[in-house]
């Protein structure tokens, strides 16, 4: 009985969040993740990857597999502590309880992974391209099942799609 009320109440946050928020929690498969994270833009040991959005941290814990640091940005508090217990023997992942929209990717970030809500896709774009150009460097974005307005597709693999996105000052 006790494990009903356990799911009924996580079901209700979550669904809470999605009424609140707008911000409905469906996560990236993992099989897809490794294809992307190795055919489509090979993650290494130089890159840092930031999710933004991270859910329960599937796609920062796939990226550390394949060798990157991971930081996901999360609103909801318990996707927050799933992802952070689900990642706590791997010091290559961490996750913050924030609102990306008033985020800031750390300096060493060079892949944003992006699987939102289609009507956020323009805000997405230009959160991106105002950190290319705080940072100073270009930015590989991966985004999850829909094209990123205006901007040419470098790589498309499965329902992945891959781009670059440049500093404003150096286009
Ligand atoms: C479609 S899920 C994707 C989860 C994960 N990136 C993946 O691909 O498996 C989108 C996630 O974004 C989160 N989210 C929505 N709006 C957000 C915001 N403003 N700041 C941080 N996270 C947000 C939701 O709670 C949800 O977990």
């Amino acid at each position: 009985m006790n494990l009903f009320f356990a799911i009924v109440a996580v079901f209700v946050a979550l669904l809470g969040f999605v009424v609140f928020f707008g911000a409905p929690y469906v996560p990236s498969k993992s099989k897809e993740l490794r294809r992307a994270f190795t055919k489509l833009y090979k993650l290494s040991g130089n890159d840092v990857l930031v999710d933004i959005g991270s859910g329960d941290g599937i796609v920062l814990r796939v990226a550390s597999e394949c060798g990157a640091r991971a930081v996901g940005y999360e609103i909801n508090p318990l996707l927050v502590l799933i992802s952070k217990f689900l990642s706590r023997r791997d010091e290559k992942v961490s996750v913050k309880q924030a609102n990306v929209w008033k985020a800031r990717f750390p300096n060493e970030t060079s892949v944003v992974y992006v699987f939102g809500e289609s009507r956020d896709i323009k805000k997405i774009v230009r959160l991106v391209q105002t950190e290319a150009s705080r940072l100073s460097h270009d930015l590989v974005v991966i985004s999850y099942g829909f094209k990123l307005p205006d901007i040419t597709v470098s790589k498309k693999l499965d329902a992945h799609f891959m781009y670059i996105i440049s500093p404003l000052q150096a286009q």
